[in-house]
């Protein structure tokens, strides 16, 4: 009897042991890291309180909390974000990126969670009306974007100023230093609501998806992120988050 007893005890203990480091916190959660670069409002910007927020931000959030994993997030040049993903040093990309060609022979992407517009930002007086006006002029893009892609294929590297954000790119349209900026039409409305004198052409540049950039090598991941991403579309998950930063107009 006293025997029985000891083994029953002895049982308790181990499942007690095994339940502790399984559930009690005692392992810390893996870390997803996401690479952005965060002068791209509504997507990804810094707050008044210095951290990141934005739709790409709060989606990464939504993913890392479904995969039980805890996001960081590093910020840094546009153009560093795909050798970053080559590299090992974030894990994922979330930057209002692009899905092209160009892109896949270095990385993969997830199904797409978003769609983006290049359109055309000018001064109020400007004489440009439509994209048929951008011949020989000086045309403002954030370096390594789609934009500036276009733009130099379409009229040459001699009329493509880069900048290193958006929000450079529009600065130097104000000042006059360029006589229009292509970028994605979400950032464009914010700049243009932060900026006096300046408006969105009607006529668009290109359209374009947004997804999540992965490594190649990471392809459980991807299996894992597109899962987490068809949840939360079908929880309505994404679209509480966009309509918490695009107000519909
Ligand atoms: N959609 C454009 C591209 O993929 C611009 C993205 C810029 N994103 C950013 N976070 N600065 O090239």
């Amino acid at each position: 009897m006293k025997k029985t007893l000891a083994i029953l005890l002895a049982i308790v203990a181990v499942l007690g042991i095994c339940l502790c480091t399984a559930g009690c916190g005692t392992k810390e959660k893996e870390k997803l890291v996401m690479g952005t670069n965060a002068s791209f409002p509504p997507y990804e910007f810094v707050d008044d309180n210095g951290n990141i927020v934005g739709i790409d931000a709060e989606i990464a959030k939504a993913i890392a909390e479904k995969l039980n994993m805890e996001l960081e997030i590093k910020d840094m040049e546009f153009d560093s974000l795909i050798p970053a993903a080559k590299a090992g040093t974030v894990d994922m990309v979330l930057a209002g990126m692009t899905v092209n060609e160009e892109r896949k022979l270095s990385v993969d992407f997830s199904e797409s969670y978003a769609k983006g517009v290049q359109v055309i930002i000018v001064a109020e007086n400007s004489d440009i009306k439509t994209n048929d006006d951008l011949d020989g002029k000086m045309i403002g893009v954030q370096a390594g974007t789609t934009g500036d892609t276009y733009c130099t294929d379409d009229f040459g590297q001699d009329h493509v100023k880069q900048f290193a954000n958006g929000a450079l790119a529009v600065a130097a349209l104000t000042n006059g230093q360029v006589d229009c900026v292509v970028i994605d039409n979400e950032p464009a409305k914010n700049y243009v609501a932060a900026n006096k004198g300046l408006k969105i052409l009607e006529t668009v540049y290109a359209d374009e998806d947004y997804a999540i950039a992965v490594s190649k090598e990471k392809t459980e991941l991807m299996t894992k992120i597109n899962k987490a991403l068809a949840e939360l579309k079908e929880e309505g998950k994404i679209k509480e988050i966009v309509s918490k930063y695009i107000k519909a107009d």
